[in-house]
């Protein structure tokens, strides 16, 4: 039991926190933030924080931490090897996780990396549920391929499908046939699917990818940095759990995994990363190459006091209150817009809450990055800084050609416990008032375009002066409002 019923019958997401750290936000008016715009390159990754209200890039290091968890950072063990610290962590990863032999890595990435180095060669087909960029960016690197194999619902904007996230198991399956076991280093299957709109998979599904692993010899790895909300999705949705607690479920979806990696960053706290299994093969096959990448073995590039914070924000995972927060809040958000004619993504997944871009900015084509000029736009009538998850967040093919993404979407991120519900208020009725003003949104263009992860420090350009436009018609109607 996780919610508070109100007697008014409304569904209001009541904070099981309160708030005793506070960070001053900046709303500079719209003048400034047209300014911010230009000087970032209408890339809202390029912000300083002194342009922006609300943070909704990512939940990515952004979580509140713990009294809890501040309290364990002060007694961390900062040797650089046999630190304390680390064994505190290794005995949380096998607790919470079911795995004993832990690998420290920096980040999530950090420990894609690693598994990509370790297992990918060229000519490698990695199959998964959906990409993450930095996942895809690794096993491309090591000259792999990937493969993405989503059932056709999970493409949809508007679904009541309760699991989105699910592998597709008869193209798993054709996938490997064709393509050959030998030459399918490992099956990736992502938790909480970041870039579908944070959507789950359901333990059956895991279950049955397990299985096709099993026929073929192949590993399965789950990426396990939005674990915990998929574990409470699974609680919400999955009728075979409904009654099982958050432990007992995360530990049936780690058990069928045979590696589990992690951005702590987004599992447990601020920082840090890991890989995770009970093979010692692998695990031996693994561990040179951490102190190679990373850092002894006991810190893989984490602070002390970060891993102490990791060790206690794996077990507050289990806490269904804490977890329940930010997919409660994501739900409120999806479902008012939802409510005002806005399309978002649904069912509300975890993360943030998505908004479709491709149908908000229909009239702008993929070659001119509507999920960019979307995310832009909104930081300009709003001052939230959201992030585009569409095309500029894909990368170009082997021969330079651009790939459009099969979703064009806005995340407007809701870490947990950062925002008040005021706030989310204000986040969906500026939202209503550009969805209103779509038609002022023009496309972008690349000015800058990096080789690698374009989208985090890539420069654009509006394509006309539709900016000043839609900041004339906010001025119309808002007046003197920041
Ligand atoms: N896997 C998933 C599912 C992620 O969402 C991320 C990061 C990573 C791996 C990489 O981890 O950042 O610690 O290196 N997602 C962040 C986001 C960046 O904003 O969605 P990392």
């Amino acid at each position: 039991m996780s919610q508070v019923k109100f007697y008014s019958g409304e569904n209001i997401p009541l904070e099981l926190h309160k708030v005793r750290v506070v960070q001053k936000l900046h709303l500079v008016p719209i003048e400034r933030r047209l300014e911010a715009l230009y000087e970032g390159g209408f890339n809202t990754f390029r912000l300083n924080t002194t342009d922006v209200f609300l943070d909704m890039l990512t939940d990515s290091g952004t979580n509140a931490m713990s009294d809890q968890q501040t309290g364990a950072m002060q007694v961390a063990d900062d040797a650089y090897a046999g630190s304390q610290s680390f064994f505190r962590l290794q005995k949380a990863v096998e607790e919470v996780l079911g795995k004993k032999y832990l690998l420290p890595a920096h980040q999530g990435r950090a420990a894609e990396n690693i598994l990509s180095k370790a297992f990918v060669k060229q000519g490698s087909l990695v199959p998964m549920n959906y990409h993450f960029t930095t996942a895809m960016a690794h096993i491309t690197q090591y000259g792999g391929k990937i493969v993405e194999l989503l059932y056709d619902e999970a493409y949809k904007i508007k679904s009541s499908h309760p699991f989105k996230g699910n592998m597709n198991i008869e193209k798993l399956d054709e996938v490997i046939k064709q393509h050959g076991a030998k030459n399918v280093p490992y099956i990736r299957m992502e938790a909480s699917t970041n870039l579908i709109g944070g959507q789950p998979f359901s333990v059956q599904n895991l279950r049955d990818v397990r299985a096709i692993a099993d026929k073929y010899g192949i590993k399965l790895v789950l990426d396990a940095s939005l674990l915990g909300e998929n574990v409470y999705l699974v609680k919400q949705r999955e009728e075979e759990f409904k009654d099982k607690s958050m432990a007992e479920i995360l530990l049936t979806m780690t058990d069928l995994a045979d590696i589990v990696y992690f951005s702590a960053r987004k599992l447990s706290s601020s920082r840090g990363g890991g890989i995770c299994t009970n093979n010692h093969e692998i695990y031996r096959e693994l561990e040179p190459l951490i102190p190679l990448f990373e850092g002894f073995l006991t810190y893989g590039g984490i602070s002390v006091r970060e891993i102490e914070a990791m060790a206690v924000g794996l077990r507050e995972t289990l806490d269904e209150t804490m977890i329940c927060q930010s997919p409660r809040f994501i739900e409120y958000l999806a479902n008012s817009l939802d409510a005002k004619g806005v399309p978002v993504v649904l069912p509300a997944g975890v993360l943030g809450c998505h908004v479709d871009a491709m149908q908000v900015c229909a009239h702008i084509p993929q070659s001119q990055y509507p999920a960019g000029a979307l995310a832009a736009a909104f930081y300009l009538v709003s001052g939230v800084r959201g992030m585009e998850r569409g095309s500029v967040s894909n990368q170009r093919d082997e021969y330079g050609n651009e790939t459009y993404s099969d979703m064009e979407l806005l995340r407007l991120a809701v870490p947990r416990r950062v925002f008040t519900l005021s706030q989310i208020k204000y986040v969906e009725d500026r939202m209503a008032w550009l969805y209103e003003n779509r038609e002022l949104i023009g496309g972008l263009k690349f000015v800058y375009e990096p080789p690698v992860l374009r989208f985090f420090m890539g420069g654009l350009e509006p394509l006309g002066d539709w900016p000043q436009k839609l900041m004339a018609k906010f001025r119309k109607d808002f007046g003197d409002s920041l």
